[in-house]
């Protein structure tokens, strides 16, 4: 018999009784839920763990018990959330995270467990880069002026990431609205008096932000042990859930629970958040209206299995395709607003929301119809604003309707380049409508209104300040220029001229359903010129 079923811990005063019959029918008891006999959680601990959904909440009328098994369970959990050894034991160690200052947002949403595939995610964002905020009143320690210039700071942190812009408004509702409170004040929520919660927030669309007004707020802190709560600290954190992001188990990051001082900036986990959150969401597909390309209107199971979906007539060829979360890219562009990914024979298109489109990935052969067989890999593709797809290789293009029929086939020197042996990239950027035509440490650049090369080109990829050469791939997405090589990816900063600071970043983990895997971290260290 499961040793979950021997022990339980009565509601009502937390006793564990063994009843004769469990006694008869147990062979044997864990360790583990011996000493919770012995070390029960109090009431308070108890209340703890419910609130921040470690233990499920049971219904009143129902039988009023916990197994030991699950009380260990949620230790475990606990623990593990916080950074400790997931012993399930409560030792002075773990005890102690009961008593430390932290937020009052929960770290599990017992009833999605699903949807947590990621550390970072998520609720969902504001569906709109311009958002205002408002701060209602401050507090003892802090003027409402100290409070909205500290917020301001504080969403400043967060806007690059996700190509926000905040807007402060000094009356009516805004998107964000923070004030201070005590107690029961209205959402349900109550705080709790000095220490532990010092401050909740809501997801968007609600997006209100409380912050204890039992604390004694101040402008920094020296130490976690201080008295002082640092109001930016809390802030910063409070931000990230009225944007959308749950906690982080990462103890690096600003969405950790619990408080920590100083915030001095954001953790990949943070910023991979609000990436999930606000690059790549509510893009508008023009393909999903495309008159006959129906077969690849996505369907909500082509998420569930993404990796292997395959066309029916593709029975025996499962144990060829890479594995699209672990594997380089050969190319990757956006069409037709979806993300094409190659990879040797293969192509998966992925939706705005990452989700491989049903029946991918296929050959690519059987997509671009009318490409030589001798073609066994596309290394560059892109799709010209008439919304033609032209496909490179070597010295040649073809180019095919936006409805993928073959429409020509031409010379690369067409595009007014030399000879060069192959081109690694093409892409338009929407900063200038220009076409981008790489090879591996040069580039050209041609206006495809007057056909013509424009003066001064080649030049050397170095011109792209912090992005690594030769690239796999460049696209626009969402206004911003990305650049792909091997497994990671760049953000290119149109403005400062060069990659953006955070990056590189894994590709899987970012554009496709790929789980975050200790593997992923490696790929974010910048050892690349
Ligand atoms: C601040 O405003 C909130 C929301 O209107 C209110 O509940 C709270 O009592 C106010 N706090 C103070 C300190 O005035
Ligand atoms: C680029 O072309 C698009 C579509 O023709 C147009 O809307 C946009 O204004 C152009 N952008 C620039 C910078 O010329
Ligand atoms: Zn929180
Ligand atoms: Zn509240």
């Amino acid at each position: 018999m499961d040793p979950r079923n021997c022990v339980l811990i009565s509601l009502l005063g937390y006793i564990v009784t063994f009843t004769n019959l469990l006694y008869t029918t147990c062979s044997a008891v864990s360790a583990k839920t011996i000493f919770l006999e012995e070390n029960a959680p109090t009431i308070e601990e108890v209340d703890f763990m419910k609130m921040y959904g470690y233990l499920p909440q049971v219904s009143l009328s129902e039988s009023e018990t916990y197994t030991g098994q699950s009380v260990a369970d949620a230790v475990a959990k606990m623990q593990s959330f916080a950074g400790l050894p997931p012993t399930g034991y409560l030792d002075d160690e773990t005890r102690k995270l009961f008593k430390r200052r932290r937020c009052g947002v929960k770290d599990i949403e017992t009833k999605s467990e699903v949807h947590r595939r990621k550390r970072y995610i998520l609720q969902q964002g504001w569906g709109k880069k311009a958002i205002t905020y408002r701060v209602i009143n401050g507090t003892g320690t802090l003027p409402k002026s100290r409070v909205e210039t500290l917020m301001s700071t504080g969403l400043e942190v967060w806007a690059p990431h996700g190509g926000l812009s905040f807007r402060r408004v000094d009356q009516g509702k805004a998107d964000i609205q923070v004030s201070f409170a005590s107690k029961d004040h209205g959402d349900g929520f109550p705080f709790d008096g000095p220490g532990h919660v010092v401050a909740h927030a809501f997801p968007p669309p609600h997006g209100a932000m409380h912050f204890d007004d039992d604390e004694l707020w101040g402008d920094g802190a020296a130490d976690d042990d201080d008295d002082v709560t640092d109001f930016f600290a809390v802030a910063v954190h409070e931000i990230g859930h009225a944007l959308g992001l749950s906690h982080s188990n990462v103890k690096a990051s600003v969405m950790y629970p619990y408080y920590q001082v100083p915030v001095e900036k954001l953790h990949e986990d943070d910023i991979m958040g609000m990436q999930e959150l606000y690059l790549k969401e509510d893009v508008h597909s023009p393909a999903a209206s495309s008159e006959d390309r129906t077969e690849s209107i996505e369907s909500g199971r082509s998420s569930l299995a993404p990796r292997f979906t395959k066309a029916e007539s593709e029975e025996d060829d499962e144990n060829d395709v890479p594995d699209l979360c672990y594997t380089n890219y050969d190319t990757i562009q956006v069409i037709q607003g979806r993300i094409y990914v190659f990879e040797e024979e293969w192509v998966w298109v992925l939706s705005e929301r990452k989700q491989i489109v049903e029946g991918y990935p296929k050959r690519f052969h059987d997509v671009f119809i009318g490409l030589p067989k001798y073609i066994n890999v596309i290394r560059t593709i892109y799709e010209k604003q008439n919304g033609h797809i032209v496909v490179f290789s070597g010295r040649s293009y073809w180019e095919f309707s936006a409805r993928f029929r073959l429409v020509k086939r031409g010379r690369i020197t067409e595009y007014k380049i030399p000879q060069v042996p192959e081109l690694t990239t093409v892409f338009i950027s929407n900063y200038n409508n220009k076409t981008y035509l790489i090879e591996y440490e040069r580039y050209w650049r041609f206006d495809e209104a007057t056909r013509t090369m424009d003066r001064g080109y080649p030049k050397e990829m170095s011109a792209w300040r912090n992005v690594p050469y030769p690239v796999d791939a460049a696209i626009i997405w969402k206004e911003d220029t990305y650049f792909f090589r091997g497994p990671r990816f760049w953000r290119f900063d149109n403005v400062q001229i060069r990659a953006h600071q955070y990056y590189p970043l894994p590709t899987a983990q970012i554009w496709f359903p790929c789980r975050a895997s200790p593997d992923m971290m490696q790929y974010t260290t910048n050892d690349e010129p």
